[in-house]
């Protein structure tokens, strides 16, 4: 299978699959235990902690590691919810971060928010607010922030800024100074970034650290705001994903995506976006038949976030683009890896036009059952 849906998950390194292997004795010990190899286990925590703040460029930060990006939106949000602040973000957000917002912002159709209805209910609200807001997206890859106007908009209002930056690193070169500079809490998550599934990590200002507090009680790990005995093989893997990233350029590969199917799709959002990313639209077939086929020709693409796909059958992200137009029913993402290779892009691309020419040749289908019992039916 090729694998064009690196935003889902990426492939572990295989270096540090080795690394992990040679020091799997010293990662079996727990870090708190007060005993030698209780004391080796907590440098190597605390070695990994440090790589993500070198690799993130906020040394002064608390980094605390927990189970993905969605534990460490969950522990912010939840803690600034319970101090009084008021979130609001963007429709777009990864619904790790939705289901915490009590004003959500609409987006443009370029995929980045309404900075005018941010100023606005920024002026009408008394509470304390946070804006939590992505740095790209991963459904369309649109960066949110380019210039900084949000951001800078958050500082201007004293407005506390959460940035779910798990899409950036290995996709996008670096967060922005603005971003690492003026972010009250970032979060990461390792298996977007070649480490272990099941790893994830929040920074934050070290002023935060009174509020900061999982919703879970137990002993005083992680500085008491993250309790449970830590994941030290994942941690490890994280720590050293943060030394092994790289930039890749993808731009000649995503071209050929784009010019070669430009005469049967259009492209969601618009603006700057993460290099690897990009979200395709095909009017004549509906998206989980194209997946479906796409699956069956053995290439890997995905519709929505692989987190929703078990609860929602279209991108929320699509339809807070584009309202009311259905576009979200016909929508795929298409991301590349730094192992994706031209020929890859140029099979997938030869692929997808005759998956989609036989769709016009039948008539669209409606849904995925039909197709596979092989009654063609118009939508
Ligand atoms: C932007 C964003 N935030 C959060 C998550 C959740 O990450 P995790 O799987 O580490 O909980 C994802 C995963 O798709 C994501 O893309």
């Amino acid at each position: 299978m090729i694998n064009l849906d690196h935003n889902a998950s990426t492939p572990t390194l295989p270096q540090i699959w080795d690394q992990v292997r040679e020091l799997q004795d010293e990662l079996s010990y727990n870090p708190e235990s007060q005993h030698e190899a209780g004391f080796r286990a907590k440098k190597i925590l605390n070695k990994s902690r440090q790589a993500i703040l070198d690799l993130v460029g906020t040394p002064d930060n608390y980094a605390i590691f927990t189970s993905g990006a969605t534990e460490a939106n969950g522990i912010a949000l939840l803690s600034y919810k319970k101090n009084g602040y008021h979130i609001i973000a963007p429709a777009t957000e990864h619904k790790s971060v939705l289901y915490y917002a009590d004003t959500v912002c609409p987006v443009h159709q370029s995929g980045r928010p309404d900075l005018e209805f941010l100023k606005k209910t920024l002026m009408s609200t008394y509470a304390p607010a946070v804006f939590a807001c992505m740095y790209a997206n991963n459904e369309t890859g649109i960066i949110s922030d380019p210039e900084g106007n949000l951001a800078e908009l958050c500082q201007i209002t004293g407005t506390l800024l959460h940035v779910d930056a798990s899409q950036c690193y290995g996709k996008d070169r670096t967060l922005p100074e603005f971003i690492t500079q003026n972010a009250d809490s970032i979060v990461l998550s390792g298996h977007k970034m070649k480490a272990f599934k099941g790893t994830g990590v929040l920074l934050f200002k070290p002023d935060l650290s009174s509020i900061m507090e999982s919703p879970f009680l137990g002993g005083s790990q992680e500085y008491g705001i993250r309790p449970g005995t830590v994941n030290l093989p994942g941690i490890y893997s994280m720590g050293l994903a943060a030394k092994y990233i790289t930039h890749h350029s993808f731009k000649d590969k995503i071209d050929i995506i784009t010019s070669s199917l430009a005469d049967l799709c259009q492209i969601n959002g618009d603006g700057p976006r993460l290099p690897n990313t990009i979200s395709l639209r095909f009017p004549q077939i509906l998206s989980e038949l194209l997946i479906s086929k796409l699956s069956d020709s053995g290439f890997m693409v995905s519709g929505m976030s692989a987190c929703d796909s078990g609860i929602a059958t279209t991108s929320h992200v699509i339809s807070a683009m584009y309202p009311n137009t259905g576009y979200d029913q016909h929508t795929i993402r298409v991301s590349l890896g730094a192992e994706t290779s031209t020929d890859d892009v140029c099979r997938f691309t030869r692929a997808v036009r005759s998956v989609v020419k036989s769709a016009e040749a039948e008539g669209p289908l409606t849904t995925l059952e039909e197709s596979r019992s092989g009654v063609a039916l118009r939508s």
